[in-house]
């Protein structure tokens, strides 16, 4: 008997093993805790995870199954959220506080369990609560199943570049300290590549003592997934002398696209392949902000690792020359040529009908400072951010996902518009202190949207306060990227540039800077999405909003109950 159901188990697992190729439980846990860390020559305690700043990475392939338990053991209110993963029967895992679920408490545990299917490539995890995510992230990368291959030549080796940003200081405080006043929060004190700022700081004295290296053996060809975990900057990233060939966006296969700087926005991942052709010495690998806003103040510096060859004689690395830190030109170059790779297994053709049509306008403007107070942004007023002048606001108590599937009334509305509510030249910066045009309202509006149906967006930027670049993020999907552009959206002769052929597909676009970009997806996984500016300092600004998407008629296409240990608030 137990020979014959041992026997029986080989079988299954054969079975197993031919019709999934491999589906196997990745379990690990998270021990949210602080440290006191030294980045920037003086002592700062952070919170983190597992003691190491990046965090751990997920390493998985494609149809595994991930469980992740996280103890929090810090005095913050955790959340993680794992950027890109679509959640699809799994919508309690995802992770936004107050949007899917509650906080995990001071003292709290609670187990994420979700698979990865359909995606490959680089992905990543971060709190999503308050400005966390400063210090709580690392890279979620997801290797092809067993039996399957990369799209290009595999890879000698492969390495992640995690490009980050430092505070000395809480972020968490610099975020309360600003909201406290409605002025706009610090900006940070340096960037990072790998946790370190790198060793040509230009704004500081401070010269850190540890710098990021990748060795590198001449001839050979790497993978390079590069994470943009930063809070407030997109960056451009080049590495001295060398090309890269992009081959995928958050987790998206692209057509190889040659290029020798990456423009990548926070939430973003680009994966390059580096070809070690140079002669053996070191260079810098290195990023610089791309900063659209003008007048809005940021750090100028640029963070640096080395690449590093086996037998380099040189002592000094040798450095790329950056792109100017407004070179819009380069990032839109670079943003708006990347085109997919639409014989990937995991590609689906673009749906070519639209049963949502929206136009939602996306930039900053103010709100009420409230009577009796004082506050610190433009007109004294609070500085605030919306999309269709919808500024958002999470729920205090419940999150959006429990109060839909308990029914409990009061939380939110599904009123979100499907247009602006004025018609007005938005990109044009002689309204950007129209104080007619800048006070928005504070609401907590939901789009609702039937299961399965097609969702075509028309991102428009406005020059409220100022014209800046948004990189909008959409949970719980991919979005396909039509077209993209400067100025106001012109609805008769743009839809003629759409790409429904191998459009880019991403979890994060970054809206051009006074301009717009058109995305369509699939409304096909049942639940609450959060979209919002994955710039930290203008979601709590009001930069979002959030898709309910409805059940199907299925089991499958149905949002199950949440998991026994979900935080309660
Ligand atoms: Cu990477 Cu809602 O976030």
């Amino acid at each position: 008997m137990a020979a014959a159901s041992s026997l029986l188990a080989i079988g299954f697992v054969l079975a197993f093993s031919v019709f999934t190729a491999s589906a196997d439980v990745v379990e690990t846990s998270f021990h949210v805790n602080t440290l006191t860390a030294n980045r920037l020559c003086q002592n700062q305690v952070i919170t983190v995870v597992n003691g190491t700043l990046p965090g751990p990475t997920l390493r998985v392939q494609e149809g595994d199954t991930v469980v992740v338990h996280v103890f929090n053991r810090s005095p913050n209110n955790v959340t993680i959220h794992w950027h890109g993963i679509f959640q699809r029967r799994t919508q309690w895992a995802d992770g936004p506080e107050f949007v899917t679920q509650c906080p995990i408490r001071p003292g709290g545990n609670y187990t994420y369990r979700f698979n990865l299917t359909g995606q490959v490539g680089t992905l990543w995890w971060h709190a999503h609560s308050q400005w966390l995510r400063a210090t709580v992230y690392g890279a979620l990368i997801i290797r092809p199943r067993r039996g399957q291959n990369y799209p290009f030549a595999r890879p000698f080796g492969e390495d992640t570049i995690m490009l980050g940003e430092w505070w000395n200081a809480d972020p968490n405080v610099v975020e309360s300290s600003a909201l406290a006043t409605g002025a706009a929060p610090n900006i940070s004190d340096a960037y990072t590549i790998n946790g370190w700022p790198g060793d040509i700081l230009t704004n500081t004295s401070c010269r850190p003592n540890n710098t990021y290296r990748m060795n590198v053996v001449r001839g050979r060809t790497y993978l390079l997934r590069i994470i943009n975990a930063a809070l407030n900057n997109q960056f451009f990233f080049k590495i001295a002398n060398h090309n890269l060939t992009v081959v995928g966006v958050d987790a998206a296969y692209t057509n190889p696209f040659q290029t020798d700087v990456v423009v990548v926005g926070p939430g973003q991942t680009t994966d390059v392949l580096l070809t070690a052709n140079q002669s053996p010495g070191l260079y810098y690998m290195a990023a610089n902000p791309y900063a659209s806003a003008i007048a809005v103040p940021f750090n100028p510096n640029i963070t640096t690792a080395i690449l590093a060859y086996q037998n380099a004689r040189q002592t000094t690395p040798t450095l790329p020359t950056l792109p100017a830190f407004n070179d819009t030109p380069t990032a839109f170059t670079f943003s708006s040529n990347l085109t997919a790779l639409v014989t990937s297994p995991f590609w689906s053709p673009v749906p070519q009908t639209v049963d949502e049509n929206m136009f939602i306008t996306i930039g900053l403007g103010l709100s009420a400072c409230g009577t009796n107070q004082t506050c610190g942004g433009i007109f004294n007023q609070r500085l605030a951010a919306s999309m269709n002048n919808h500024s958002f606001v999470l729920p205090p108590r419940i999150s959006l996902l429990e109060a839909y599937f308990r029914n409990i009334s009061g939380v939110y509305t599904t009123d979100f518009p499907d247009q602006p509510p004025l018609v007005f030249d938005y990109t044009n910066v002689n309204n950007s202190f129209n104080q007619s045009l800048l006070m928005t309202e504070k609401l907590t509006s939901l789009k609702r949207i039937k299961f399965n149906s097609t969702v075509q967006i028309v991102l428009q930027n406005t020059a409220l306060i100022g014209i800046e670049n948004h990189p909008m993020h959409l949970h719980g999907f991919n979005f396909y990227v039509l077209a993209q552009g400067f100025g106001n959206y012109d609805p008769t002769n743009d839809p003629r540039k759409f790409n429904l052929v191998n459009p880019q597909e991403r979890n994060t676009l970054g809206v051009p800077v006074g301009g717009w970009a058109v995305i369509r997806f699939r409304a096909n996984n049942p639940g609450v999405w959060f979209i919002h500016c994955h710039l930290e300092v203008h979601l709590p600004w009001g930069l979002g909003t959030a898709f309910l998407v409805e059940n199907g008629g299925t089991p499958e296409s149905t949002l199950p109950p949440p998991p026994a240990d979900f935080p309660r608030c």
